[in-house]
């Protein structure tokens, strides 16, 4: 009587969780939204003044959370194409080593979309999705400045757009029809070169910016 009863509840709560649970099949779109958090794992060069490298004269750049989105398109049951868009980043640059006294001397806002294939292992009865990516990020730089008096000395502050790769693992988890909580994290390899102009004319630096993003909100199955 006890095994026939735990059986039974045992093919209830099968019969329950697989009705509850829909995996994501060919054609679905799934929109995901959140905060995003970038953690540049900064490696800075040696600024180059006029052509002459300055000893122990580097970069570095503070986390910066904004808005994320991301889109999914399902092209088979366990196969998605994700662009991952969000609004403005702005960080803020300040200098390292020999250039601390500097302190916080330039902004540059960036846009980092990123364009991933993406597998999800699990079935049609895992209320639990996770996945992992593979794709390419473009990072545009914009609106580059110096600040806080940096920019009576120097101008013309130019940050070279970056291609790279980028790897993600991530996992939703269905909460009700159709709206999973996600969250997710990427690391992106992104690389730039900074110009400017000053006192000793064309100065030029080097720097690996290769975030951690970091993403968490939820998700939403159309
Ligand atoms: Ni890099």
């Amino acid at each position: 009587m006890k095994i026939k009863s735990l059986s039974l509840a045992i093919i209830s709560a099968t019969a329950l969780l697989s009705g509850a649970a829909q995996a994501y099949e060919t054609g679905d779109i799934i929109v995901r939204g959140g905060l995003a958090s970038v953690n540049p794992d900064v490696d800075s060069g040696n600024l180059y003044a006029a052509g002459v490298e300055q000893a122990d004269s580097k970069v570095d750049v503070n986390n910066e959370t904004q808005l994320g989105l991301s889109l999914t398109y399902m092209i088979q049951d366990n196969i998605g194409i994700e662009l991952l868009a969000a609004t403005p980043f702005s960080h803020k640059l300040q200098g390292k080593g020999g250039l601390s006294a500097l302190g916080e001397f330039a902004e540059v806002k960036h846009l980092p979309p990123t364009l991933s294939v993406q597998y999800y292992p699990m079935d049609n009865s895992s209320l639990f999705q996770p996945y992992v990516g593979l794709g390419l990020n473009y990072t545009i730089f914009f609106s580059e400045k110096f600040i806080n008096g940096a920019d009576s000395t120097f101008n013309s502050l130019e940050l070279d757009d970056s291609l790279g790769l980028a790897a993600q693992v991530g996992f939703d988890y269905q909460v009700a029809d159709n709206w999973s909580l996600n969250a997710a994290v990427w690391y992106m390899d992104i690389d730039t070169t900074g110009t400017f102009k000053g006192p000793a004319g064309d100065y030029k630096i080097d720097v690996s910016l290769d975030p951690w993003v970091y993403m968490a909100g939820v998700a939403y199955r159309f």
